[in-house]
């Protein structure tokens, strides 16, 4: 009349076996019954962690009983004889706390799949994401033994790989059981996930101690199945529910997302290696090829022979003196070593010719420039050392060539070579003349600072290489070329 729906059966014994068969919110119990009498029915719902709570129907006689049967579990009592507004009471306020006891339950498993979350979402840490899984696993489905198995790449069969025990001693020493591959596998092709108690989970499982409740469920990444989350139960007459399969069912999602990030992690790692390897080989490649050329120009005209290394050296000091950061640095030293690259074509008796050129001489030996970067254009990591190549010889004034560029619009490569370049020129002897001094040289490029050279390089030029002789004087080493 109340509304609830009630099924009466005559003892003890026909209770548990109706509790074991469907799910029932409230037990009201007699004391005293043939076989199963009240207390034991109680101790048994607590043993088979039988999700119900029981009311316990008691006579004034017995007020102790009563007592005894709350310390073993009973939710509430009723007093003989009853009145029916106490009984509907009772009952009320027994269900009213089910339901919290419930919605907690399902509060709980919330509150684990948030840390579990948290865990995978902080954590790159693989066996902590996986133990933080495990130990959700068997602490939420109330399992003994909780295990990760994972397939064997070459056999094919699952392997346990990780396995996390209920709290005490005993179940600690307990092995995990073994799955059989082919079985737990079909279950998942035909779609279904493994739950199974009593001798059924002999099917599923073998091992020294078999468990008495056994569930398995597949862990996949995109359609690979890569492992399978699975539980144990020892305890007799304890059974996983199907809440309990879900859980595990959303735990295995969370451990294969986690399995297949570190994996994608790890890919990255390893491909970006690769790549700053292969970055590594390109740069050596480069630096050999640009040694390689200036090796070439300089077997192609001895007499000059270490010029190109002497003003990239001075280009440096300059790059240096201005404050350029390593890279940049690096660029004008290549630069400099390639600057006259273009006389790679230019025969070597006229370069070394002594006395005046012809008008025509000149004119073929002005072309270098425009050479060295037709040389150097096709070759895309060169593109940075061109500038340099192609207007070292231009002048502020625009008296230069081959493009009679004016002070700024000369690349910043170009006017810094320049000064390199005319240094080492003047103070070398060549086939025509012999070599200033460097004092003359300095004296020089003082002169025409501002009309052939960038003032502000120059003097930036002068500072360093003064400070630069100085070094090389105290290292003992006075010409290192
Ligand atoms: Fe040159």
């Amino acid at each position: 009349m109340e509304g609830y729906v009630v099924r009466g059966v005559e003892n003890g014994a026909r209770a548990i076996e109706e509790l074991r068969r469907r799910p029932y919110d409230m037990v009201i119990s007699d004391l005293k019954m043939p076989g199963l009498d009240g207390l034991q029915l109680l101790d048994q719902i607590a043993k088979e962690r039988l999700n119900v709570i029981s009311v316990i129907m008691t006579g004034f006689a017995t007020v102790e009983t009563a007592i005894e049967a709350m310390k073993r579990g009973a939710h509430d009592y009723i007093l003989k004889p009853f009145k029916i507004e106490e009984v509907v009471h009772v009952v009320r306020k027994g269900l009213e706390f089910q339901n919290l006891r419930k919605e907690n339950i399902r509060l709980r498993a919330a509150v684990t799949l948030y840390e579990v979350s948290q865990a995978v979402a902080t954590s790159l840490d693989l066996d902590q994401v996986l133990d933080v899984i495990l130990k959700a696993a068997q602490g939420e489905v109330e399992a003994d033994v909780a295990a990760l198995y994972l397939t064997d790449e070459q056999s094919g069969e699952l392997v346990e790989t990780r396995v996390v025990h209920s709290g005490d001693g005993k179940e600690r020493d307990r092995t995990c059981p073994e799955l059989v591959t082919a079985e737990v596998l079909g279950a998942f092709e035909r779609g279904e996930e493994v739950i199974a108690s009593g001798v059924r989970t002999q099917r599923y499982v073998r091992g020294a101690e078999l468990p008495v409740s056994a569930m398995a469920v597949p862990v996949v990444t995109g359609k690979h199945l890569i492992g399978v989350l699975a539980t144990f139960a020892y305890a007799r007459g304890r059974t996983f529910d199907e809440g309990a399969r879900k859980l595990l069912s959303v735990l295995a999602t969370r451990a294969a997302a986690s399995i297949e990030m570190t994996r994608l992690y790890g890919d990255l790692v390893t491909r970006n290696d690769e790549l700053t390897e292969a970055n590594e080989a390109l740069e050596r490649n480069f630096r050999q090829t640009i040694t390689a050329l200036a090796r070439a120009l300089e077997e192609s005209d001895p007499y000059t022979r270490g010029h190109s290394e002497r003003v990239a050296v001075y280009s440096g000091l300059i790059a240096r003196g201005l404050g350029m950061s390593e890279a940049e640095i690096e660029t004008v030293v290549q630069s400099g070593l390639l600057h006259d690259i273009g006389k790679i074509g230019i025969k070597t008796e006229m370069l070394n010719k002594p006395g005046k050129l012809t008008p025509r001489e000149i004119a073929l030996f002005q072309e270098h420039p425009d050479k060295g970067k037709r040389i150097l254009e096709p070759i895309p990591f060169m593109k940075d050392l061109i500038p340099g190549v192609w207007c070292h010889h231009e002048h502020i004034d625009g008296g230069g060539y081959p493009q009679g560029l004016k002070s700024d619009d000369i690349p910043m490569l170009g006017r810094l070579i320049g000064i390199a370049d005319a240094y080492d020129a003047m103070t070398s002897d060549r086939a025509y003349r012999r070599a200033l001094s460097h004092e003359q040289a300095i004296a020089e490029i003082q002169r025409c600072s501002g009309t052939q050279f960038d003032a502000e390089f120059a003097e930036v030029f002068i500072r360093e290489i003064e400070k630069w002789r100085e070094e090389q004087q105290a290292s003992g080493d006075p010409y290192p070329f």
